[in-house]
């Protein structure tokens, strides 16, 4: 089976064509705590704790052919990550909503990447009362660029080669929890470099024990006999990850969520990566070794890749874009 090239179909196929929007929106737009503008013009007060400590949680829905998927699931999931901070967001539900889909709206994008966040915003600076979160001002930010591919179609196609960390572990749950969608990156972001530097493309993490967590911004699935395997724990229970043990139920593909071994990567028969920013990833090699003995996407990655994308394309979970916003 060929994996479906979405990424030329974006580009390509007229229910994906861009509205006509000022040339300055052309990263797209913005809303930072109280207005909307252009993305290129937006920024964050240096004071903001949410920059100074990556004392924040965030969420990112996708916008495809016009319609967020499973928007319910991520605003319920922002909400869950701002009780477990700790953290007030200064918009309710409804409001979160008419921000996303003005951004939108604002952008002309029909496929957009659609980020927000809330901060702990503003410290009681010079005043000792940093015990006590009701004397922060919490923030809220939001920007819809276009589509970001955390693996392009040449990626997909023939497979991504994943490094697994020796260098760092996935922070542990008790310090940050990754069920709080947070900013927290930089053990991330140190494993992605060290992929880098032993020829890999992209970075799983284990925690302390060898247990796989996740990989940099994406869950992680081993599939093997027939059944695809992912992480219970020490990772951030993933929107994509959700919609592929659904899609799993569909198709008649057993999934579960388990301890995965370091130690038992060797016999896995396909591993995949999934996150909003790309879909469903598929992998071709770990730490340089051919998975599944082939160096090529297996056929369970590639059919759940191209279902997904078919599912939404149908409807699946889909909030039409309140273009009309855009006027207002
Ligand atoms: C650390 C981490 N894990 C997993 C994911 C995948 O989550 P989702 O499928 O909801 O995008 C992300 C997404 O950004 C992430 O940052």
């Amino acid at each position: 089976m060929e994996i479906l090239r979405v990424a030329d179909i974006m580009a390509s196929h007229p229910e994906h064509e861009r509205d006509p929007r000022p040339e300055i929106y052309g990263l797209g737009a913005a809303f930072t705590t109280d207005h909307y503008g252009p993305l290129i013009e937006a920024s964050v007060p240096l004071v903001d704790c949410g920059f100074m400590h990556a004392d924040a949680v965030y969420d990112v829905v996708s916008v495809s052919r016009g319609s967020f998927f499973r928007l319910d699931h991520h605003q319920e999931r922002l909400a869950r990550s701002c009780r477990a901070i700790r953290l007030e967001s200064p918009m309710d539900r409804e409001q979160e909503a008419e921000i996303l889909h003005r951004i939108v709206a604002l952008s002309g994008l029909k496929d957009a990447y659609v980020w927000w966040a809330v901060t702990r915003g503003l410290p009681p600076l010079g005043r000792g009362d940093m015990i006590d979160p009701k004397q922060f001002s919490p923030r809220f930010y939001a920007f819809a660029s276009p589509f970001v591919w955390l693996a392009d179609d040449d990626q997909r196609a023939r497979g991504m080669d994943l490094v697994l960390s020796r260098e760092r572990v996935r922070i542990s749950p008790r310090a940050v929890d990754p069920r709080a969608k947070n900013f927290h990156w930089l053990d991330m972001q140190m494993a992605l470099f060290e992929a880098g530097e032993r020829g890999g493309e992209w970075a799983v993490l284990p925690d302390e024990d060898g247990y796989l967590t996740e990989a940099t911004g994406a869950n992680i699935f081993v599939v093997r006999d027939g059944v695809a395997l992912t992480p219970d724990t020490g990772c951030l229970e993933g929107i994509t990850r959700q919609s592929v043990m659904d899609l799993c139920a569909e198709l008649g593909i057993g999934a579960k969520t388990t301890r995965i071994h370091r130690d038992e990567l060797d016999d896995a028969d396909e591993i995949f990566l999934t996150t909003t920013a790309g879909s469903i990833m598929p992998a071709r090699s770990l730490d340089g070794r051919p998975i599944g003995g082939r160096n090529r996407p297996g056929e369970i990655s590639i059919a759940l890749h191209n279902r997904y994308w078919e599912r939404r394309w149908e409807g699946w979970d889909a909030t039409p874009v309140r273009y009309d916003l855009a006027e207002g």
